[in-house]
Order: C-alpha cells, then structure tokens, then sequence
C-alpha cells in the first residue's frame, strides 16, 4: 500500500493547483469561459463525483453542479446520508464547451492532468461518473451508460459507480431516477465498506488516459 500523506497536507496542494488551474489558457476552451470551474467539496472525500465539464451556471459561478442538476444531485446524496461539503465534486474538463459541446480529445487530454492530480490528492474510496460522457472515457469502454450502471467496478485500486447524469433523471422517467438511487445505495455500500462483490478493472495505462493511440477509439470521447 502506499503511503498517503496527511490529509492537511493534500488539502492544501488541491488548493494551490486550484489557483493555478484558475488562470489555466492550455486549450481553447479558455477562450470564451467566464470561469474555471476546478471542483469543490471535501478535499479528503470518501466519494468523489466526476462529471462532464460545466454548463452555463457553473460557469457564470466557478462552481460545478449548480444548477437544477446539483440540486438532485445533493437530494440523492442526502438519502444516502451525505452532504455536498462530505463529497468531492469535479469534471472531466475545468472550462465551459461552447453551447455545451461534448469536450474534444485534445481539449481531455489538455486538461486529464488536473483530474488526475485531483484523484491522487483526494484519494476517495469511490469514483461516481455522471454520464455517458465521463462513464465511458473513464472505465474506457463504448459501452452506454444504460448497459454500464449498477454496480462498482474495480478501477485503479478504488471503485467506481457509473451512473447516470442529473439531468438525464431531470429529464427523463422515473426509472431513471430510481436507478441513480440504486447506484447511489452501490456508493453507499462501498463507503460503508460493505461491498462484497468486486468487478475486473478494466485495462488500461493511465486512469484519465484521454485517447488511445487507435483511431477507431477516438469515437469513445466524441
Ligand atoms: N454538468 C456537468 O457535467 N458538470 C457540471 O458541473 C454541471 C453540469
Ligand atoms: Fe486549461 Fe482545462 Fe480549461 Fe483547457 S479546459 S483551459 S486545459 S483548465
């Protein structure tokens, strides 16, 4: 096992790589953002939520999950027992896409850094993608997040829970939502140290590894 060093300590270098990433221009998605959106919660999270990059809220606010999805976000949380400030929350990519765009390989692999700096440092128990989007680039399978969810993969000597997008469930059937719940009792289980079950870790070099050297896996990040 390695040796982690104390939590005070990881605390205050994700806050100096937030002042960095504050004033980051690697890609162009720097252009037409208001704000960096670095991620917040508890820098020493069990559970760290990892989503796709921010929308029009986060950017105005610096701040990832504000909006209606945030909203669902915490009451899923709270019937599992937590609090938004007991959890970590990021994105795959810091800055605002134009209109949303799903980020770009090269704009990922700008930015992969920063998550991976952000993983090492908080060292949660469990990794909860929301989407397809970071469920797919992070377990680094096409597989859609329907056939994907509900249950803990093994994933870089932690778990991760797939699960859908907030506003998949805002949007979409009660189903939905009742599966996010399902997979949100999957990450209480895991916090809780109750899962029996283990997943094979997918294959992979490099936890946040963007793209692939194969063309024909670029279409996984598109
Ligand atoms: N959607 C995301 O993927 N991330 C946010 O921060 C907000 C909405
Ligand atoms: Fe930098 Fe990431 Fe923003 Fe690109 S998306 S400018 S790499 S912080």
């Amino acid at each position: 096992m390695v040796e982690i060093a104390p939590a005070a300590e990881r605390a205050e270098k994700l806050a100096s790589l937030a002042a960095e990433v504050s004033a980051c221009t690697v890609c162009r998605l720097a252009d037409n953002r208001t704000n960096v959106v670095f991620g917040s919660g508890n820098p020493d999270a069990d559970v760290m939520f990892v989503g796709e990059g921010p929308g029009q809220r986060e950017d105005e606010q610096g701040l990832p999950f504000v909006g209606r999805s945030g909203e669902l976000l915490e009451q899923l949380l709270g019937e599992i027992g937590l609090a938004r400030g007991d959890v970590y929350i990021g994105n795959v990519v810091k800055c605002r896409p134009p209109k949303n765009r799903d980020p770009r390989p090269d704009e990922i692999d700008a930015c992969k850094g920063y998550l991976r700096t952000q993983l090492q440092l908080i060292q949660p128990k469990v990794v909860v993608t929301l989407g397809n989007f970071a469920s797919k680039l992070l377990l680094r399978t096409d597989t859609g997040i329907t056939r994907m969810r509900g249950t803990a993969y093994e994933w870089w000597g932690r778990f991760l829970v797939p699960t859908f997008h907030p506003a998949a469930a805002l949007r979409g059937s009660a189903r939905v939502l009742e599966e996010m719940r399902e997979d949100f009792r999957i990450v209480q289980a895991v916090v809780e140290g109750k899962l029996q079950r283990r997943i094979q870790e997918p294959a992979a070099e490099d936890p946040v590894e963007a793209h692939a050297p194969d063309p024909q896996q670029l279409d996984l990040f598109s």
